[in-house]
């Protein structure tokens, strides 16, 4: 029988069987925080955030899926990406359903309120969109569906950039961990774009992955600032924005958070190069960078 846990040769795979497990965890949480009481004041708004917020983390797992199998020289981790997209597909699906039942289950009123805000417009496209990849999330389908599979599956960036955006959105004047997912996407995103032109033998040379942590972490300090000088007119200087990086009086800012995520992943990679050097040559190729 064809389970979860098992790799394609249908061996138990300790890694899915983890990481399978993992993924029931937050759901789980809500639901028993909720059962006993303890999600504070609005149980069921708490609910639906906390669905949102995991559904945007594991759009943003699947994606480093490709990025960290490369730089770690770690190539089963491909065997948990599908589990890991359909999980963000059925914590979307536990958002909206704990949503419509905020509006108690009234067709109308869901309807009526996706059409006229438009952050739950920007959610719900992001919603059809998950949709359609897990749908063809079979293996029956991406043998049918040849190359069309890869095409519709990179609407996973689009579908990522609408969360984000539905995210922030939402979360009005309380931009700080939205803000670290947007710079944690750039670096995602940036890291294909890089990985296109720049992979040799399918991996992206540390040089450039150190490259692309310097960029993603000034195009998120340089994010935050435009977003403070906009929201806190003229309370907030552009530069005063900035330097709130070098400083603590208001936190830890989402670039250095960014920073220390560009740092680690570095850090991880040089490890693994030390220890298994991946093999020399020149053959520049295209990354696989689905
Ligand atoms: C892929 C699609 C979506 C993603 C990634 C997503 C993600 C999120 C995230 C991260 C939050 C904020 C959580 C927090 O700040 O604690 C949120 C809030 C919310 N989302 Fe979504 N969402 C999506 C689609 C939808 C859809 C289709 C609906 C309903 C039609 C919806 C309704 C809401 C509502 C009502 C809130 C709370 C707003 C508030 O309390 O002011 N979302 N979502």
């Amino acid at each position: 029988m064809k389970v979860p846990w098992n790799d394609y040769g249908g061996k138990l795979s300790p890694l899915k069987l983890t990481v399978f497990i993992a993924l029931f965890l937050p759901a789980s949480w809500t639901a028993i925080a909720f059962v006993t009481g303890n999600l504070g004041p609005r149980p069921l708004n708490e609910a639906i955030h906390q669905q949102g917020l995991w559904t945007i983390r594991l759009i943003l797992i699947a994606l480093a899926i490709t990025p960290l199998k490369a730089i770690l020289l770690w190539q089963r981790l491909i065997l948990v990406r599908r589990m890991v997209g359909v999980a963000a597909f059925a914590y979307i699906m536990l958002h909206f359903t704990l949503y419509c039942a905020d509006q108690g289950f009234n067709p109308l009123t869901v309807a009526s309120e996706i059409v006229k805000r438009i952050y739950l417009t920007i959610g719900f496209t992001a919603l059809v969109g998950l949709t359609a990849l897990a749908a063809t999330s079979t293996d029956a389908m991406v043998r049918r569906m040849g190359r069309k599979w890869q095409t519709l599956h990179r609407l996973i960036y689009l579908i990522c950039l609408l969360g984000l955006i539905h995210y922030s959105m939402q979360s009005k004047l309380e931009q700080w961990e939205p803000v670290i997912a947007d710079g944690i996407f750039v670096w995602l995103m940036g890291y294909r774009l890089l990985a296109a032109k720049f992979a040799v033998r399918g991996r992206l040379p540390l040089v450039w992955v150190a490259a692309l942590g310097v960029a993603a972490t000034v195009l998120t300090a340089l994010g935050e600032a435009v977003y403070f000088v906009i929201a806190f007119a003229g309370r907030v200087t552009f530069t005063g924005a900035l330097a709130l990086n070098f400083s603590l009086r208001t936190g830890v800012r989402p670039a250095v958070i960014v920073f220390a995520f560009s740092l680690i992943v570095l850090a991880a990679g040089l490890l693994r190069a030390r220890l298994a050097p991946p093999p020399q040559g020149r053959s520049r190729g295209p990354a696989r960078y689905a």
